[in-house]
């Protein structure tokens, strides 16, 4: 191995993208805003209030798209100044993928890391096996990986995203910065009212990246309660602002890329109207003060900005419990972005909505989708999940005896092992119970569900999901449809450390 890597092949379809999203960082990099008064070590402020931009988006043409994603640590704009992150090709978050039901998507994956990663299309209904979606691939250092999607001619669309799934380092690498959206537009995505509103993805990040050449490592706490950083980004910007005119439509797909970080999101002065969670879009619009999005969910809303002025767009904070029930210890890896500290816990500015004239609001759409069936059949048979953690297990010891264990049903993740096996074509219903004092999003590949009932928790959204929160000694049941697609392919916590530790479990389906 360690072959020299091949030079960097851009494709022209990279090279016309490019000036969107990096040229625009880069200019807005230099200039110098009005900032939030800088980090404890003297390091580059993290400039707030600087505008919206969205990352390169990278679009399927003649049914194809063919990238290259080029896995490397390098530097980011962040505020006035750079910062060290992990970056698909150069930035953080990666392009933006735009494909359509029934398009063929190929993405080489070059490692340019100095350990071993992959690529998972999170959310994506394709093939686990061989060259596709397959999570059980390891591209080494110096080595790349090419996969190929076929994508179904009735996907769903909606909001996805890719991002590295090598077990055991998958927290550090997506707290370093590898993650991207991957967006399935179909035919309703030209419905008049939708297509007359502003798209923009909203990538919600906190990256533990440094001001020197390294992505912090997390304590021993901190990988046990999920790592985060020291301050929430959108699309790797701090609290920027977003420009829009009263009476316009905005359109905001928003992807909970942390690591560990919840977000509990609302617009001050607006209602979010949802059009879309995980695994598409709903059978109309359903307006919510709030939206809670645990790692790795979406959502899709509208908003119809009508008074002129600055509205916040928030979290409002969400309690996602602590490993041992007690009090949460410390904030979130906080000298890492100078961003102050804070945790998910606290309510916290994400970006600005800027709007300017006055004009009534725009008119919402009614009807999105035919609504789904699934809710209304009936499960052919009903797993039980137990989503625990234990003291004991791991082999960090120090500091009062050995590190927790993460299990579900009292088994930690061994990839020879397969756990459960299921049918093509049936509907199974998983109880998914959380024993322990924290919560945990629980995330099934390929094969989308719904959710039938919760024991606690803010009520669900009527749509298709990939990834579910279980709060802590809660339980929820889903319904899983095992679709058109066989192979193997695993569920897991989506708190990446807990899957790191051992919360994930295997899936075949055939
Ligand atoms: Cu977003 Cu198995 O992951
Ligand atoms: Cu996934
Ligand atoms: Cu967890």
């Amino acid at each position: 191995m360690n072959d020299p890597p091949p030079r960097s092949v851009v494709s022209r379809r990279e090279l016309l993208g490019v000036g969107a999203g990096s040229l625009a960082a880069a200019v807005l990099a230099g200039c110098s805003g009005s900032g939030n008064g800088g980090s404890a070590n003297g390091s580059p402020a993290a400039t707030a209030g600087m505008p919206l931009t969205q990352p390169t988006v990278l679009t399927s043409r003649d049914g194809r798209l063919d990238v290259t994603l080029r896995a490397e640590a390098g530097t980011v704009p962040y505020g006035d100044g750079r910062r060290f992150a992990y970056t698909y090709n150069g930035s953080s978050p990666g392009p933006t993928l735009r494909v359509r039901p029934g398009d063929k998507l190929t993405i080489t994956l070059e490692n340019r890391l100095d350990q071993p990663t992959n690529l998972h299309t999170h959310g994506l209904h394709v093939s686990p096996s061989g060259d596709a979606d397959n999570v059980f691939v390891m591209v080494g250092p110096g080595r790349s990986h090419s996969y190929t999607y076929e994508i179904p001619a009735d996907h769903r669309s909606g909001l996805n995203w890719y991002h590295p799934h090598h077990h055991g380092l998958v927290a550090p690498q997506l707290a370093g910065g590898l993650f991207g959206a991957i967006v399935v537009a179909d035919a309703l995505d030209d419905l008049p009212e939708v297509v007359g509103s502003t798209e923009r993805v909203l990538v919600l990040s906190d990256p533990t990246i440094g001001d020197s050449a390294s992505v912090l490592d997390a304590g021993r706490m901190e990988v046990m309660a999920g790592r985060e950083g020291g301050a929430a980004l959108v699309n790797g910007l701090l609290t920027p602002a977003i420009a829009a005119a009263a009476g316009s439509l905005e359109r905001w797909r928003v992807l909970n890329a942390s690591a560990s970080r919840y977000y509990r999101l609302a617009l001050e002065g607006h209602q979010l109207h949802v059009m879309a969670t995980d695994g598409g879009r709903l059978a109309r619009p359903v307006a919510v003060d709030d939206v809670l999005l645990a790692p790795g969910e979406r959502v899709e809303v509208l908003v119809a900005p009508a008074a002129a002025g600055r509205h916040r767009l928030r979290t409002r904070g969400y309690d996602r419990g602590t490993p041992m029930g007690g009090g949460m210890m410390g904030g979130g890896m906080g000298g890492a972005t100078g961003g102050g500290g804070s945790s998910g816990r606290d309510p916290q500015d994400l970006a600005t909505l800027v709007v300017t004239g006055t004009a009534p609001a725009a008119a919402l759409p009614t009807s999105l989708a035919p609504p789904s069936d699934l809710e209304a059949g009936t499960a052919g048979r009903e797993r039980s999940f137990v989503l625990a953690m234990g003291m004991g297990g791991g082999g960090m010891g120090g500091m009062g005896g050995a590190m927790m264990s993460f299990t579900i049903n009292g088994e930690s993740f061994d990839a020879t092992r397969t756990n459960v096996t299921a049918q093509l074509g049936t509907v199974e219903d998983w109880v998914l119970t959380n024993t322990s004092s924290m919560d945990h999003p629980f995330h099934l590949h390929a094969w989308p569900f719904q959710v039938v009932e919760r024991s606690s928790g803010p009520d669900d959204l009527p749509g298709w999901k990939d990834t579910v929160n279980v709060p802590a000694n809660a339980t929820v049941r889903v319904r899983v449809h095992f679709a058109d697609i066989t192979g193997r392919s695993v569920y897991h916590c989506h708190i990446l450390d807990h899957e790191d530790q051992g919360m994930m479990g295997t899936i075949e389906v055939s």
